[in-house]
């Protein structure tokens, strides 16, 4: 069997520590997001969402453990770091789009830097790209002149690009008015229906309903629970989920 077998899972995190100094912030974490599937992060404020979602992408090196990308254990350093990170799409709440260039631009230039691609081809797709996000008619503005949910499809659209085989969300409607939510929201359910393979850290729990497979439930660092949404949402088994719910299905 390849190590890219189809049953391979394309994200396997096995045993991951991450300490900041002294407070240790992911706990001994064991993850599987088989490919295809939608896994909604959720837990409160501190609990090691971002931390993890980054270690996958090694914006964060971890201490110990293993995390595998489609089956190949995540490179130090150097070219295969490189060509990891073009497989691990990010998309997080700030959009980070590069405020000189194009929309266009902002989503040729990595395929063009990064992977070398031609540019005439790198804006045919950008264009595409642009138009799967619905905002094929913003091509040739710069950020600041688009709202911010067209800002957020731009940077899902500047992340397609690059063809990842995994797309990580780092709370990604939560700097949006809310008019502008269900928008990025509509594009990432699209995304999801299509195959991508999605790890989400959201709040928006009107989504982790509908669109994930599962749920992961983190506080203090450790995964509690991981499970169905209906039943996370429906009955929580640990006391941490139930409190954690209870704040947020009432404030
Ligand atoms: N670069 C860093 N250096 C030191 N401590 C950090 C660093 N990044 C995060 N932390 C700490 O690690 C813990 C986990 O942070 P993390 O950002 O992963 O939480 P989170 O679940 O994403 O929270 P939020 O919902 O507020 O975004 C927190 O206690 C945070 O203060
Ligand atoms: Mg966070």
């Amino acid at each position: 069997m390849t190590a890219t077998a189809a049953d391979t899972p394309m994200i396997r995190m096995t045993g991951v520590d991450k300490f900041f100094g002294p407070l240790h912030v992911l706990k001994d974490i064991h993850l599987e997001v088989p490919r295809g599937q939608v896994v909604v992060v959720l837990g409160p404020s501190g609990s090691g969402k971002s931390t993890l979602c980054r270690t996958i992408n090694r914006l964060e090196p971890v201490d110990s453990g293993v995390i595998e990308v489609d089956g190949q254990p995540l490179p130090a350093e150097g070219k295969a770091l490189a060509r990891l990170r073009a497989d691990v799409g990010m998309v997080f709440q700030q959009f980070n789009l590069f405020a000189h260039k194009t929309i266009a631009e902002n989503v040729m230039l990595a395929p063009v830097k990064v992977r070398k691609a031609n540019k005439a081809e790198a804006r045919r797709r950008a264009l595409e790209l642009l138009e799967r996000v619905g905002i094929a008619n913003q091509a040739e503005k710069y950020p600041a002149q688009l709202s911010g949910g067209q800002q957020q499809r731009a940077a899902i659209a500047r992340a397609l690009a690059m063809r990842p085989k995994v797309m990580l969300f780092d709370e990604p409607t939560s700097a949006l008015d809310p008019e502008m939510v269900q928008e990025v929201l509509d594009v990432m359910t699209t995304l999801a229906a299509d195959g991508m393979t999605m790890l989400v850290v959201t709040h928006e729990m009107g989504f982790a309903r509908r669109a994930a497979d599962r749920v992961v439930f983190m506080s203090e660092g450790e995964i509690v629970e991981d499970t169905a949404p209906g039943e996370f949402f429906d009955a929580p088994r640990s006391e941490r989920a139930k409190d954690f719910l209870g704040k947020i299905l009432t404030h």
